[in-house]
């Protein structure tokens, strides 16, 4: 049984804008993606706002996107949103019969010179998609009601139907622009991806261009050997050149087929898993550890495994254990490059859930030369390399460290002491050895 199909007047001064926006002459018409891109992403942010509080919104269609389709065959620039979607009373009273206030502003502000592509901020952009259609199919689910479809060719009326035919939606919104004869460039590739490259980049969603690939396919072996069949049997007087062309032609056969291409910048951030979003929030840090460490250690990376330390060593496959380590330290004949070679395969596994390591990511991103971030990176290290059972190659520095740390927890002020005696402070942050030498100098 067909559906009942309702037939609603636009408001009055929506059918005065739907006239001028069909009869006005405007070459900007290119913002009514921009405009139809803007409504999807409004209605995701809608839906994601509702799943904050009741993730069960989201069942009907978990992910969160915007579609593009164009189609050459029946000249339709098609969106599809997984919005919030419109309920009946929605459509009817949202895209045509209740007009903002923007309606006659907008209007006033063409007139007195305003570009077109101001309409977003009238609050009536929907209606730019009849910039370039001539008809449009809004296609809409919401969680609350069943799906309908809205449609009009403006002409002061539109209509809506439950939609018990076409394909279910799950949530949100399709909408289906007949384009004008004269607007079919919206349906390039080319000038659709420029486009949301140009006004859409940065919204927050997927927006995935549905494009047509065309592949050459050389046809099987098995043909081909027909083919050289044929040719033997008595066709042999056929001339080169007509073979060849003939042979070109056979082996060469065009393959359409489609795929979605991503097509604004990136994934959002929460649609990326937390481990994701904290690895990268670290990164940072990381880069600074392993530039403190040096060679100390091969590679600085966010770990789960860690659990109550901030930090731990690990060794590669081809490092030395720790125990490894301590024997070819103990020997005397060790080749003592080898041993630095084999003792750096070290790597520093950080816990990012711990509270020193988020202190020291604050302030590693706050400023990377950070005097305390060095020093507190090397008192890591060296801990680390004791609790995970390695050995330390300069105990008294270390040492050192910790007494100033003791200092600190004390709260014994380090500068008035060292103007008073001669404490012998080395700079800790650098390699001791290397500064003597330079005073020797
Ligand atoms: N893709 C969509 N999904 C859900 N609702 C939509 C969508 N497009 C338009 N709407 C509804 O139609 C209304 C009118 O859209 P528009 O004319 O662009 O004005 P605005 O976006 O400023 O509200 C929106 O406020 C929204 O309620
Ligand atoms: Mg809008």
């Amino acid at each position: 049984m067909a559906s009942e199909t309702e037939t609603f007047a636009f408001q009055a001064e929506i059918n005065q804008l739907l006239s001028l926006i069909i009869n006005t002459f405007y070459s900007n018409k290119e913002i009514f993606l921009r405009e139809l891109i803007s409504n999807a992403s409004d209605a995701l942010d809608k839906i994601r706002f509702e799943s904050l509080t009741d993730k069960s919104k989201l069942d009907a269609q978990p992910e969160l996107f915007i579609h593009i389709i164009p189609d050459k065959a029946t000249n339709t620039l098609t969106l599809i949103d997984s919005g919030i979607g419109m309920t009946k009373s929605d459509l009817v009273n949202n895209l045509g019969t209740i007009a903002r206030s923007g309606t006659k502003d907008f209007m006033e502000a063409l007139a007195a010179g305003a570009d077109v592509s101001m309409i977003g901020q009238f609050g009536v952009g929907f209606y730019s998609a009849y910039l370039v259609a001539e008809r449009v199919v809004v296609t809409s689910k919401h969680n609350d009601d069943e799906q309908y479809v809205w449609e009009s060719q403006a002409g002061g009326s539109f209509t809506v139907t439950r939609d018990t035919t076409g394909e279910p939606l799950g949530r949100g919104t399709k909408i289906t622009l007949y384009l004008k004869d004269d607007q079919l460039e919206y349906l390039e590739e080319r000038r659709l991806k420029d486009l949301v490259k140009k006004h859409s980049e940065f919204i927050s969603y997927p927006i995935s261009l549905w494009t047509e690939k065309t592949t050459e396919k050389e046809i099987s072996d098995d043909e081909d050997e027909d083919e050289k069949k044929d040719t033997e049997e008595g066709k042999v007087e056929e001339i080169d050149e007509e073979k060849e062309e003939k042979e070109k032609k056979k082996k060469k056969i065009k393959e359409v087929s489609h795929e979605w291409n991503l097509i604004n910048k990136q994934k959002p951030i929460w649609m990326r898993k937390p481990e994701e979003i904290t690895k990268e929030k670290f990164e940072g840090l990381c880069k600074v550890i392993k530039e403190v460490l040096g060679d100390r250690v091969e590679k600085v990376i966010v770990s789960d495994r860690v659990v109550d330390s901030p930090c731990c060593l690990v060794t590669g496959e081809y490092g030395w254990t720790a125990n490894m380590e301590r024997i070819m330290k103990a020997q005397a004949l060790r080749d003592t490059s080898m041993g630095g070679y084999m003792s750096s395969k070290k790597t520093m596994e950080i816990n990012p859930e711990n509270a020193i390591m988020e202190e020291l990511r604050k302030r590693a991103d706050a400023d990377k030369n950070d005097k305390s971030v060095k020093d507190l990176v090397m008192l890591l290290f060296e801990t680390s390399l004791l609790t995970s059972g390695f050995s330390l190659d300069d105990p008294n520095t270390f040492g050192t460290r910790i007494h100033r740390m003791l200092k600190l927890g004390l709260s014994i002020d380090e500068d008035e002491e060292a103007a008073g005696a001669d404490t012998d402070m080395p700079p800790l942050e650098e390699d001791a050895g290397e500064s003597k030498m330079e005073e020797v100098d």
